[in-house]
């Protein structure tokens, strides 16, 4: 059974979700946090709905042998892939990106056409789509994959010619659309905003997933009667496994945190 003084799990196919760790460190500070990177088999980006729900799986048997009262999938790959079967298959609270940013998008919309960026995968999943008919269904929703922005933000390229020139050609159908809110449907590209912004204009709203996930992760908590219960006041442990070796995670994490991860230890999941 899941109690209050335990941590919050959060899984990602590697780095990038630690934007939304850094989310959950901004609106709950006292929350201890147990971070799961699957360096070991990053990308999911690119894989079969097979293969992302096979490791979404053992990533979620992992976070809870580590006794975590709630599950945040921060890939947003992941969470079009496999939250379904996640949710059916586990009892704790789990939850998704995909939900709250259409959530946010359809508020910040005044038109009722909305973007979505993200993965080759989370695209070719039809989990936005379904999202967005679901909660409106004269919403409409153009989608773009793009897979280069990983590397862009990865290495760092947020304010660069060469990001500027990707963003411009990997944007124009939603521009064309155009989409007056556009949901940044991938970890790394909260990094990306400005140049995303520049592209696409003044009017259009850029939905971040990672805070409206955490803000959603805030209320669950309420209302389940889960808040740590020294909120605000204790120091929380933050601890991070990789399935890889940790030094690359150690040094691009900055970029994603504003900090470094420290407390980063490798594992191997498919043991558990
Ligand atoms: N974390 C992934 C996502 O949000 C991006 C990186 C990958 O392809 O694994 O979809």
């Amino acid at each position: 059974m899941p109690s209050a003084p335990s941590a919050i799990g959060i899984f990602d196919s590697g780095i990038g979700g630690l934007t939304v760790v850094k989310e959950l460190v901004d609106l709950l500070p006292g929350e201890p946090l147990v971070y799961l990177g699957d360096t070991a088999r990053v990308p999911y980006g690119n894989k079969s709905r097979e293969t992302v729900v096979k490791f979404s799986t053992e990533n979620v048997l992992f976070l809870l042998h580590h006794g975590v009262k709630m599950i945040v999938v921060a890939c947003h790959t992941a969470s079009s892939f496999a939250l379904p079967f996640l949710t059916r298959h586990f009892s704790h609270p789990i939850l998704g990106v995909i939900e709250p940013g259409v959530e946010a998008a359809l508020a910040a919309s005044r038109s009722g056409r909305i973007g979505v960026i993200g993965t080759q995968a989370t695209v070719g999943s039809g989990a936005y789509p379904a999202a967005v008919s679901r909660r409106d269904p004269k919403a409409r929703l153009t989608q773009a994959a793009c897979p280069l922005f990983v590397h862009l933000a990865e290495e760092g390229w947020v304010d660069d010619a060469v990001t500027r020139q990707i963003a411009r050609r990997y944007l124009a159908p939603l521009k064309q659309a155009r989409v007056d809110a556009l949901i940044l449907g991938c970890t790394h590209y909260p990094l990306l905003k400005s140049v995303i912004g520049e592209v696409m204009g003044p009017r259009v709203a850029l939905i971040d997933s990672a805070r409206q996930v955490a803000l959603k992760a805030q209320g669950v908590l309420k209302e389940l009667g889960l808040t740590h219960p020294a909120h605000g006041g204790a120091f929380a442990s933050r601890r991070f496994f990789v399935t890889d070796e940790p030094g690359h995670f150690e040094r691009l994490s900055r970029r994603f945190l504003g900090r470094r991860a420290g407390n980063v230890s490798r594992v191997d999941v498919a043991k558990i």
